[in-house]
């Protein structure tokens, strides 16, 4: 009777000692160990011990890269700096060190544990033959001796130093990982001063400005970036932002424009080569709420217009303005067909009638496009003629519209 065939009751199992186990599990399993070397077969080999410091080295070095992580993530001054002003250098340095320790950090344990398995870990080569079917109570109670065994050789359980650079090590770099989620967690509801990108609630936007009775252009992107001057680059003089007049607009085409207040203008008459606005005119074209579809219909397809009830004055001519902000989940409805006066939204292919005030026609979207009412100014250029009526961009619980 070969091995694998004897039966093994209880108490013959109970009355073995776990090595007796681990080796019963493996000749049932029909392993052949190859080849077997303990990394360290002498007791109090000094070159262990060097191992072991090297090894908790890594680790230690491992936690502290994940807790300086930690201090550049909580504690660095991460706030936009413009060209030349001061503490532009920590700004700058704030995502590259970011990045650096926490890539020291996982680096680090992940040499200590490859270090750690070629310098403890005996040395093994061991064959098995595969078979089929579910495995009995003797596989079972022999496998978790193996896993005990492993756990023995391993020696781990007596280096109490290095198991706790490891937990410490593994906890640190998870959290190093997680930390950063929190970033993204906002209450939604926190309300703070008003300013261009609205108070931090999701029924403002930098339009929302206008109810305070400021003058609110629509200003079109030009996309302008930093120019150099003698040597340095320099925002001085560059408009990010520019006032529209009904003209630049040729009829069946849209331009998307951001809220642009009368104290940040640069253009036009009133333009200032020395003038800095360019920070504030990119706050707002990096408001979450603020882009608006400003879309000039061709006019014999403005006489179909159906205007929305109470908002009959929206308009200006042909011109109309939505928000750009999809009534769905809130991507960007950038796609204006002028053939058919449809606004796609190319996430999840809403699409919304500008003929019909916005309402949508086909998609996942069930509201229309907030409108904005604008109008021209004296001078001639578009102003928004006041807020939203409605809070923009997807559904929320406090909406009602
Ligand atoms: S976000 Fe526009 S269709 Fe889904």
């Amino acid at each position: 009777m070969s091995k694998e065939q004897k039966k093994y009751t209880t108490q013959e199992l109970n009355s073995m000692s776990n090595e007796e186990l681990a080796r019963l599990g493996t000749e049932l399993d029909e392993v052949t160990v190859a080849y077997r070397k303990e990394r360290f077969p002498i007791a109090n080999d000094p070159a262990e011990k060097r191992a072991e410091r090297a090894i908790t080295i890594w680790f230690v070095l491992g936690i502290v890269l994940a807790l300086a992580f930690m201090a550049i993530y909580l504690f660095w001054p991460w706030h936009y700096k413009d060209l030349g002003s001061e503490g532009l250098w920590q700004y700058t340095l704030y995502t590259p060190l970011l990045g650096i320790t926490m890539g020291l950090s996982i680096m680090s344990m992940g040499v200590g544990a490859v270090q750690y398995v070629k310098k403890f870990i005996p040395e093994e080569i061991s064959v098995q033959r595969r078979h089929d079917g579910p495995s009995e109570e003797v596989d079972r109670r022999t496998l978790v001796a193996l896993l005990n065994d492993s756990w023995e050789t391993s020696t781990l359980g007596r280096r109490k130093v290095l198991k706790g650079a490891m937990a410490g090590g593994a906890v640190l770099a998870g959290l190093a990982v997680m930390a950063p989620l929190g970033g993204m967690i906002k209450n939604p509801w926190k309300k703070g001063p008003l300013g261009i990108q609205g108070d931090g609630t999701l029924w403002t936007s930098g339009w929302t400005l206008s109810n305070e009775g400021v003058k609110l252009y629509l200003g079109r992107d030009t996309g302008a970036i930093a120019e150099e001057h003698h040597g340095h680059y320099s925002t001085q003089g560059i408009s990010r932002l520019v006032r529209m007049r009904p003209e630049d607009l040729s009829a069946g085409s849209m331009e998307t424009v951001f809220p642009l207040p009368a104290e940040y203008v640069n253009d036009g008459e009133s333009y200032d080569p020395n003038r800095d606005v360019y920070e504030m005119q990119m706050h707002s074209v990096h408001g979450p709420r603020n882009p608006v579809m400003l879309i000039r219909l061709r006019t014999e397809d403005a006489l179909k217009a159906v205007q929305r009830e109470g908002q009959e004055d929206f308009h200006y001519g042909d011109y109309y303005a939505y928000s750009k902000i999809c009534t769905h989940i809130g991507c960007p409805t950038s796609l204006y067909e002028q053939q058919t006066n449809r606004i796609l939204c190319p996430c999840h292919q809403s699409q919304f009638n500008a003929l019909h005030y916005g309402k949508p026609v086909f998609g996942p979207a069930a509201r229309a496009l907030p409108q904005l009412p604008i109008t021209v100014d004296d001078e001639g250029y578009l102003v928004a003629a006041g807020n939203f009526v409605e809070p923009v961009g997807p559904a929320f619980w406090e909406r009602r519209s």
